[in-house]
């Protein structure tokens, strides 16, 4: 694996444009290679900025949206217009603003049993990548943000879901939250051409600090365990969520 780019960023602005920079050069290069663009999008709060900056005319005249492919890192078990829906986030933020055919939105069902949406979305998977058994799919792009205890997509710490090695998608119920959740397991997330965090938020900075410590093995953190195989990681963070010291 080769070493992550570690980029702090001015603001949560400078955050989203450099992220937002390297959304358009991966989607230029991956449809100029293959014909299309597959990315894996991050809920929560953070990446809505950027997903709005990617509907502004400055970016979205540089992305051609019909080779475009989304999919989600995870979903919550709600339907699609919930509050907490990260497709309704999602939709809100980019979809009601840009011309990308229907068929190229992949959401993941959080209105269906946790179990069968899980299942159905492994299979749209292995139809979309045409994946042959044992293969993960390789996304072009892979976004991530990280919870202030270390989780991921919608791995938490002590969770079975991380020890998930076989399976593309997982329904897992998070204790903490008494919420079910549907998440991308680790060997999809590690098999990610570029993987890039987004992090900003001083409550994060701890986490962050002894996740870029050299040598912590194991991991104790879920996002400590993204380390792609054969693709580029980068962590984009603001100042407020780096170490104050490198030491
Ligand atoms: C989710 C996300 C989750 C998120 C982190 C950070 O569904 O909530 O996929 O992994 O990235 O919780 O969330 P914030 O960006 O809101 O801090």
């Amino acid at each position: 694996m080769s070493k992550p780019d570690v980029i702090v960023c001015s603001s949560a602005d400078d955050l989203c444009r450099k992220a937002a920079a390297q959304f358009v050069t991966l989607a230029q290069k991956a449809q100029h290679n293959r014909g299309r663009f597959a990315v894996a999008l991050s809920g929560g709060s953070t990446p809505r900025a950027l997903y709005s900056l990617l509907a502004a005319p400055e970016y979205t005249d540089e992305i051609f949206w019909p080779g475009v492919h989304l999919f989600w890192g995870d979903e919550r078990c709600v339907p699609p217009d919930h509050a907490d829906s990260n497709y309704r986030m999602v939709r809100e933020s980019l979809l009601s603003k840009i011309q990308i055919p229907g068929t190229n939105v992949h959401r993941m069902a959080g209105e269906k049993e946790p179990r069968v949406a899980a299942a159905e979305y492994e299979e749209k998977l292995k139809d979309f990548f045409q994946l042959t058994p044992g293969v993960f799919p390789r996304f072009d792009l892979i976004l991530l943000g990280m919870g202030e205890e270390g989780h991921t997509a919608s791995l938490f710490p002590g969770s079975d879901a991380l020890k998930e090695m076989k399976r593309l998608v997982v329904a897992t119920y998070i204790e903490k939250l008494n919420a079910h959740r549907l998440t991308l397991t680790l060997p999809v997330l590690n098999d990610g051409a570029a993987v890039l965090f987004l992090i900003t938020g001083a409550g994060k900075a701890p986490v962050v600090r002894e996740i870029l410590k050299d040598g912590s093995d194991p991991p104790r953190f879920p996002a400590a365990q993204i380390q792609p195989t054969h693709g580029q990681l980068t962590w984009l963070m603001t100042e407020d969520a780096a170490p104050k010291s490198r030491g």
